[in-house]
């Protein structure tokens, strides 16, 4: 280990000099609570990310995820389909609203959920899917959404991790009845925290918006039992900038991802299948054959004897967590939970970093080969 270098990090947030000004500006203005920077946020994200789609803005993706579906008309008794290889808020979220979630196996190539699996777990009590746009790669929407459609169901999009992904040519947030993007700061663009909800119909987005804000359109008259999920304008000033910087980071994502693809060796790099644009909100590798304590093993050497922080998402598939315990067999989850490890890949790497992340991951490898 070279005691001059330092520890390249998995995430770093980019938040400058632009976003501190907007957020000045409000500040000053005295209007900080929800107001015409979340107005003015919803209409920009709108026409950038997801076709002019109505967008409502909220205090969390995971928010956006909840009142997204309840709005679609989810409660007890329901099920909806998801992945286990994801994080637990698309599952919470199915909780939370007395409903089930149903997990079914992902594809090992792109780690989204497979449409075969999702055909053979719908009973009659399956109401939607919630398809996940894992790390950044989109998950197969047409086969998905004829799925849906033979059989009466909704597809709410968790595109949490997936500002500006394409799958064949459109961008994802504009396929299902809904979709929800994440603003936490180690996603791909931040609001502090946040979530935007993109809907397909004026009356689900009037749903969330009434449900965002304590069933009230207009004050006091409330009209449905509803949350306090409302964004701030602080954090909608945040995204507005962010929202800006979006396509070049995207583009150094894919740029750091090419790099990557085209230098490591000994492990198994991201596949792109045909029709996918993928963002790289992670750039994860698998360890091909090895046990978690192999896979740890080699994320250890990576940050301790390289300074390569790495991350492992998800290392416990959702359906075994304690709070959903499921006896369910996903074979290839529990393959990939055993065998990912996520690589430093935000656009503030530099050119050494990037021969560092190469040089490691490749000694690493060989050492344990
Ligand atoms: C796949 C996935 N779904 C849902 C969420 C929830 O988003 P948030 O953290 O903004 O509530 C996240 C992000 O944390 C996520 O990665």
């Amino acid at each position: 280990m070279n005691s001059e270098l330092t520890m390249i990090p998995p995430a770093r947030p980019l938040i400058g000099q632009e976003e501190r000004d907007a957020v000045d500006r409000v500040l000053a203005s005295g209007m900080v609570a929800q107001g015409p920077e979340v107005a003015a946020f919803e209409e920009e994200f709108s026409a950038a990310l997801v076709g002019g789609r109505e967008v409502v803005a909220v205090n969390s993706g995971t928010s956006g995820q909840h009142l997204g579906m309840l709005a679609l008309g989810l409660g007890p008794g329901d099920e909806v389909i998801v992945p286990s290889f994801t994080f637990a808020a698309t599952a919470n979220t199915v909780v939370v609203s007395g409903a089930t979630p149903v997990f079914v196996d992902v594809d090992p190539r792109t780690f989204t959920v497979d449409p075969a699996a999702v055909e053979a777990a719908i009973t009659e009590r399956t109401v939607g899917i919630q398809p996940v746009h894992l790390y950044g790669h989109p998950a197969p929407m047409d086969a998905l959404l004829a799925i849906a459609e033979r059989h009466g169901l909704w597809v709410f999009e968790d595109a949490a991790q997936a500002h500006g992904a394409m799958w064949q040519g459109a961008q994802v947030g504009t396929f299902g009845d809904g979709a929800m993007f994440s603003l936490y700061p180690t996603k791909n663009m931040t609001s502090g925290e946040g979530g935007m909800v993109s809907l397909a119909r004026p009356e689900t987005a009037r749903q969330v918006r009434l449900l965002r804000n304590q069933g009230m359109e207009t004050q006091y008259a409330n009209e449905v039992a509803g949350y306090n999920n409302r964004m701030t304008d602080i954090h909608a000033a945040i995204g507005r900038v962010q929202l800006g910087r979006l396509p070049g980071w995207t583009a150094t994502r894919q740029e750091n991802a090419a790099f990557f693809d085209a230098h490591l060796e000994g492990v198994v790099t991201p596949v792109v299948v045909e029709g996918a644009s993928h963002v790289y909100h992670q750039y994860t590798i698998r360890i091909e054959g090895a046990s978690a304590t192999e896979r740890d093993a080699f994320a250890a050497a990576l940050r301790e004897e390289h300074l390569v922080g790495c991350g492992v998402y998800y290392p416990t598939p959702v359906h075994r967590l304690a709070t959903f315990r499921t006896e369910v067999d996903l074979p290839v989850t529990e393959m990939l939970a055993r065998e990912v490890l996520s690589l430093p890949v935000h656009p503030s790497l530099t050119d050494m970093d990037r021969e560092r992340i190469v040089a490691a991951v490749n000694t690493v490898a060989k050492a344990g080969a």
